[in-house]
């Protein structure tokens, strides 16, 4: 069967008018699940963003903007997920294991980009890359049971390579040379006994002095500081339970420190909003005296509003319709799990889909073809040429998560028909076995010689 999506992107860069300096940008900056973000400032003085995608392959999105508000998706630093049959949905797979509270910088040294994780439970890969767009390549995994959990690796002055990590006790890795081996480790701190430890370790060197921006373990912001990197380390908080500037938003949690285009510095979070994610916000920081940042609040919370970071320059826009053009499927797709390559092929105009699982059971199916939405109102639509599709073969459009509905075509004999499906269910308490295949809804029978069909689905994500 074919899948296709007719479309247009925007690929050009706009650049507005430096109209007016007192611009406001509003958040949340991406509406979309780009969770425990790690952002910095590349060689070409724009920012990358590394975030976390769990058991979706390829792994490791990465983003691009150039004044911290308006973001690209660009790559992905894992091009599979290549870390054992799980992750190819054999056996147990892996759901919400994969990329997690990972760490990405470009060194300058050698050129290289390198990311790095703990993956699954609990081994640490290393990727590097000679541009951030890639090639990127497994260049290292650490020895078993070495887990940089919630890291940051920090680049130091003088080239050496520390990564900052752990829950609750926080340790420093300095890694070799290369930056693929480890040196030594050694814990520096543990959290505050009173709140319940810390996470979502960021590393950093500002005017001669380390930080380590962390949470307590959510909703409370830690900022640590030392002169010398094994310590000791001094700490303050630099928010506490902000509110959270999305409606019905919940808490904030990690993110990153930055410098911006004009010298004013941000945390870059994302505030928790199920069913539509962890999403992206910033705010800008300010410095005291003593050398301490903490974040400017509006009227007590995390303003929905403020000062631009820089003339904004607009990229591509996050909806829009993609028609496959290109050789390969564009950054803004990813499979559930790594797909099985022989059941699907590309070609410039159309995605067409093998037969990869006969199951009734989605959470079961490989080959499922994602798109994070965006948006507090998605929706999301797909032509569908179906005319290849084999007697009980069905194939449709999902509203994608631990509670699923979508709209299929099915074939029974010579007979088709599209019919809608809700409440297919994974769970309870993280178990991520399939508890309902899902209930019909509503079935009708397409007119005989029908081959295409569109199918939407729309999403209210504002519960
Ligand atoms: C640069 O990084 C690569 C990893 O891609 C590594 O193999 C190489 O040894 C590094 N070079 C130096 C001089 O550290
Ligand atoms: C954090 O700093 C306070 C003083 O500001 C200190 O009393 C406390 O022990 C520190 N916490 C840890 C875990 O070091
Ligand atoms: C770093 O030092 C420079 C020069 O003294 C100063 O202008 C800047 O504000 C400092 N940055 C921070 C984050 O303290
Ligand atoms: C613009 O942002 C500033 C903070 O940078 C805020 O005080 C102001 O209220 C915002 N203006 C609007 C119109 O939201
Ligand atoms: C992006 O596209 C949507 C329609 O898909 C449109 O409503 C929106 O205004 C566009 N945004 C920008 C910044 O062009
Ligand atoms: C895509 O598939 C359709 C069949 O649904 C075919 O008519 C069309 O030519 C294909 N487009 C390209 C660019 O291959
Ligand atoms: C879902 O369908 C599969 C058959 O494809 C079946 O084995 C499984 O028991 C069903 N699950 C539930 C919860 O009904
Ligand atoms: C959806 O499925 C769950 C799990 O099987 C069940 O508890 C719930 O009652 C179902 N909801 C509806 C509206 O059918
Ligand atoms: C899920 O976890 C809750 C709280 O631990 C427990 O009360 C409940 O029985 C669990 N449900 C199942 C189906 O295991």
């Amino acid at each position: 069967m074919l899948l296709a999506f007719v479309a247009l992107i925007a690929s050009f860069v706009v650049l507005l008018p430096n109209c007016n300096a007192q611009t406001n940008f509003t958040n949340p900056v991406v509406y979309s699940d780009f969770a425990d973000n790690d952002v910095f400032k590349g060689p070409d003085g724009a920012y990358y963003f590394s975030a976390s995608s769990f058991q979706f392959s390829p792994g490791g999105p990465i983003l691009k903007s150039f004044d911290l508000v308006n973001w690209e998706f660009i790559g992905h630093s894992v091009p599979v997920l290549d870390f054992g049959a799980s992750y190819d949905m054999s056996g147990t797979p892996a759901w919400v294991q994969g990329i997690w509270a990972s760490t990405m910088r470009y060194r300058a040294s050698n050129k290289t980009w390198y990311w790095i994780g703990c993956i699954g439970f609990w081994n640490t890969y290393i990727y590097t890359a000679p541009d951030v767009t890639g090639p990127w390549k497994q260049a290292a995994v650490l020895p078993g049971g070495t887990c940089y959990y919630d890291c940051g690796l920090l680049i130091d002055d003088d080239d050496t390579m520390y990564v900052a990590y752990g829950n609750t006790n926080v340790n420093i890795a300095q890694l070799a040379s290369d930056g693929l081996g480890q040196v030594k480790t050694q814990q520096i701190f543990s959290g505050p006994t009173n709140l319940q430890g810390v996470e979502g370790n960021r590393l950093y060197k500002i005017n001669g002095t380390y930080y380590i921006l962390d949470d307590s373990p959510q909703g409370v912001t830690l900022i640590w500081r030392a002169t010398n990197i094994w310590g000791p380390w001094e700490n303050q908080t630099l928010q506490t339970n902000v509110g959270s500037p999305l409606p019905g938003g919940g808490l904030i949690d990690q993110g990153s420190l930055v410098e911006g285009p004009s010298g004013q510095w941000y945390f870059m979070s994302c505030s928790w909003d199920y069913p539509s994610g962890r999403i992206p916000l910033i705010a800008p920081i300010e410095w005291s005296d003593e050398g301490w940042p903490s974040l400017v609040e509006i009227n007590g919370a995390w303003g929905s509003s403020y000062q631009y970071p820089a003339t904004p320059q607009v990229l591509t826009n996050w909806t829009g319709t993609d028609e496959f053009s290109g050789t390969a499927l564009s950054p803004q797709w990813e499979w559930n799990f790594n797909p099985d390559t022989t059941k699907y092929t590309f070609s410039s105009g159309n995605v067409t889909l093998y037969t990869a699982t006969v199951t009734n059971d989605l959470y079961s199916a490989r080959n499922v073809l994602t798109h994070r939405t965006y948006g507090p109102n998605p929706v999301g639509t797909a032509e569908l040429d179906f005319s290849n599709m084999a007697d009980g073969d069905r194939a449709g459009l999902a509203a994608f998560r631990d509670q699923s509905a979508w709209i299929e075509v099915i074939r029974s004999g010579t007979n088709f028909a599209v019919r809608m499906i809700y409440n297919a269910t994974q769970g309870p308490n993280n178990s991520w076995t399939t508890v309902s295949n899902g209930t019909v809804a509503a079935n009708t029978d397409l007119p005989s010689g029908t081959s295409k069909i569109w199918l939407r689905t729309q999403m209210n994500v504002m519960l």
